[in-house]
């Protein structure tokens, strides 16, 4: 009798075999324990360069590829798909393209705009912001986006650093008490105001950036760079069947490169929110069966500090991308809201770094290796922070911090990695960059941010430095705040900076005053300037009143003794006061009110 065994011999597997098996699975191992993240970092490296490669080709072939060609490809290709979700009502792709045409004729024919010009838009969230935008990129204008909380001075100092031909304001803004009308215009049924300039020029798209180093600025941005910003999502993993949540303003790059942008990118659709709100915010996800949502770190935080309702986890959201967000409230989010995949990522709008959280390790924004580097070449170096400068050698060069250590992130400039600079300002530009860095001739782009690089090579983000700081997710500029002070006559002196809050993100704004000789301090008069002139995320929420600035030390000096002091009316003699927003005014910081502000009980 044969058996099964002489039938279907059991296969003798050769005899090196087994020592490969047990080779590959010790490999594999080893990969496990020294490169845990090498199919990540690899995955993550192949997309990228994958869309690196797409980018090169479309150069050579000499086309140059928009978002808006992009978008104008989908609108033939899938006409009847919602692009846009407004307020329950859909905007197809079709639609959103016809109207964009509409406006782009009635431009064209009333303000004879050609290609080049520039026009500065001024607009809340509303269809109408997209429709504009595509309309005047289809004539080829150069759009700047305004942070329409930015007020009066700073205003009038945007509109004329980008030098716009005119200015598009939305609906319900009036802003005549600086310029003057020319001629008002209906579009739909929405009224948009005209302002006439002289000017013209620039590239691709201006951003505003609300307020950076002294008078807010605008960061000409290249249509590389938007495609750039646009690949975010499709890097995260989006696709074109996702539903996209956008509920941050607009003009900032977060919402309009990455939310609109990415969501044309993919071919995918998107819910745009008028104002985010924090009540609404997951019926507004099931009800639009939202499975992306772009987040700032306040964003997450409002959301946890919504009182816990039944069935939170019953919703399709699966990515969530942006920045910001802390590890305390990263975890809370995660156990409160369902396993959401968190994807932090850091970017500078203007600057040409940017990293992913690629791997998904809490509180880190991403992950730097050989590879990664080779293609966007950064570094951290020493920082001073009494100085507020970065430390230079005794031959005169930037040196690079030990992992674990904090360091200014700065990131090379060269042809594939260029920097364009802030539209019509020279020095900013130049305030912006670092040259003679490690050695003759190199220029870095300088961040601004500080950032920790730790042993496993993740990056996390540490503090900002300089004149700027991060509040409700809008940059404040000390100087623009000071000078608003400054104008008042009982002020002689006004120095801002930011204090931290425990568990806030960014910095609270604090001015340190000096009153001219034998004025009172008018606290009335001081809330009225500061709310008048100011956006509410800029009115500093603390005062001290000192009674002379210190003649030792530099300026710098003081500031960084006066941030570290913060606002604890048990350490500090001078007086302190609080903007109790409740009561819109100034008061006396106590003891008990600086307690109910640490433990959370008064809202910031
Ligand atoms: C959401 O998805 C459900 C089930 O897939 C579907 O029945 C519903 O119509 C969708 N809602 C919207 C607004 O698309
Ligand atoms: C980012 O980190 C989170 C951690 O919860 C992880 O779930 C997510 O997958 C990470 N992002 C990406 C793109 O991998
Ligand atoms: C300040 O007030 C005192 C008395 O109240 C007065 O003598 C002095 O001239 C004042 N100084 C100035 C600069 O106004």
């Amino acid at each position: 009798m044969l058996g099964w065994d002489d039938l279907y011999p059991l296969p003798v597997p050769p005899s090196w075999v087994p020592g490969a098996a047990v080779g590959i699975l010790s490999l594999h191992f080893v990969q496990k324990l020294l490169f845990p993240y090498f199919w990540a970092d690899l995955r993550y490296l192949l997309k990228v360069m994958t869309y690196g490669l797409r980018m090169e080709m479309y150069r050579l072939q000499g086309r140059v590829v928009t978002v808006l060609d992009k978008f104008v490809k989908l609108a033939e290709k899938q006409p009847h798909k919602p692009f846009l979700i407004y307020e329950g009502t859909v905007h197809t792709y079709r639609d959103v393209d016809r109207r964009s045409n509409r406006i782009a004729q009635v431009f064209l024919q009333h303000e004879a705009l050609k290609k080049g010009d520039t026009v500065a838009l001024l607009m809340g969230n509303e269809p109408d912001f997209i429709h504009v935008w595509f309309g005047l990129a289809k004539l080829g204008c150069v759009v700047a986006f305004l942070n329409f909380n930015v007020r009066f001075r700073s205003l009038l100092h945007c509109v004329s650093s980008c030098e716009p031909k005119i200015l598009v304001v939305g609906a319900g803004r009036v802003y005549s008490s600086f310029l003057h009308p020319k001629l008002l215009m209906f579009i739909g049924n929405v009224v948009y105001r005209y302002f006439i300039y002289r000017f013209s020029l620039r590239n691709a798209l201006m951003h505003y950036f609300d307020f950076i180093t002294g008078l807010p600025k605008a960061a000409v941005i290249s249509h590389l760079q938007i495609l750039k910003g646009a690949a975010g999502l499709w890097a995260f993993g989006a696709t074109s069947e996702d539903i996209i949540y956008i509920t941050l303003p607009l003009y900032h790059s977060a919402a309009s490169l990455l939310g609109i942008g990415g969501c044309i990118e993919l071919g995918a659709t998107c819910v745009l929110k008028k104002k985010f709100s924090a009540s609404q915010f997951w019926s507004d996800c099931r009800k639009y069966n939202v499975t992306v949502i772009q987040y700032i770190g306040e964003l997450c935080r409002y959301l946890c500090n919504q009182p816990a309702k039944e069935g939170e986890k019953n919703h399709k959201v699966r990515l969530a991308v942006g920045n910001g967000v802390r590890n305390d409230v990263w975890r809370e989010f995660l156990d409160r809201f369902g396993a959401v995949k968190i994807c932090e990522f850091y970017g500078a709008t203007e600057g040409n770094i940017c990293f992913m959280n690629h791997t998904g390790k809490i509180g880190s924004v991403g992950r730097t290796n050989f590879f990664y580097k080779l293609f966007f070449p950064f570094d951290l170096i020493k920082y001073d922070f009494q100085k507020d400068e970065p430390i230079r050698n005794k031959h005169g060069w930037c040196e690079k911090v030990k992992k674990g250590e904090a360091g200014l992130l700065i990131s090379k400039v060269n042809a594939k990695n260029p920097f364009f600079g802030y539209a019509g300002n020279k020095r900013h530009t130049e305030k912006k960059l670092l040259c003679e860095v490690f050695k003759k001739g190199d220029l870095y782009f300088n961040t601004g941010d500080l950032m920790v690089q730790d042993h496993d090579n993740f990056l996390y983000f540490w503090d900002r430095i300089g004149d700027t700081f991060r509040w409700k997710g809008e940059n404040v500029a000390t100087t623009e705040v000071s000078d608003v002070i400054a104008m008042l006559d009982f002020i002689q002196e006004a120095n801002v900076y930011g204090v931290s809050v425990p568990d806030h993100e960014g910095k609270a704004g604090m001015a340190s005053l000096i009153l001219k000789h034998n004025a009172s301090l008018d606290l009335e008069q001081m809330y009225k300037q500061v709310v008048t002139y100011l956006p509410s995320y800029a009115c500093p929420l603390f005062l001290r009143i000192q009674e002379k600035m210190e003649m030792t030390g530099t300026f710098k000096q003081q500031k960084f003794r006066l941030v570290d002091e913060g606002f604890n009316p048990s350490a500090i003699t001078d007086p302190l006061y609080f903007l109790d927003n409740s009561k819109k005014a100034y008061i006396l910081l106590t003891k008990e009110l600086h307690e109910m502000i640490l433990s959370g009980k008064m809202k910031l």
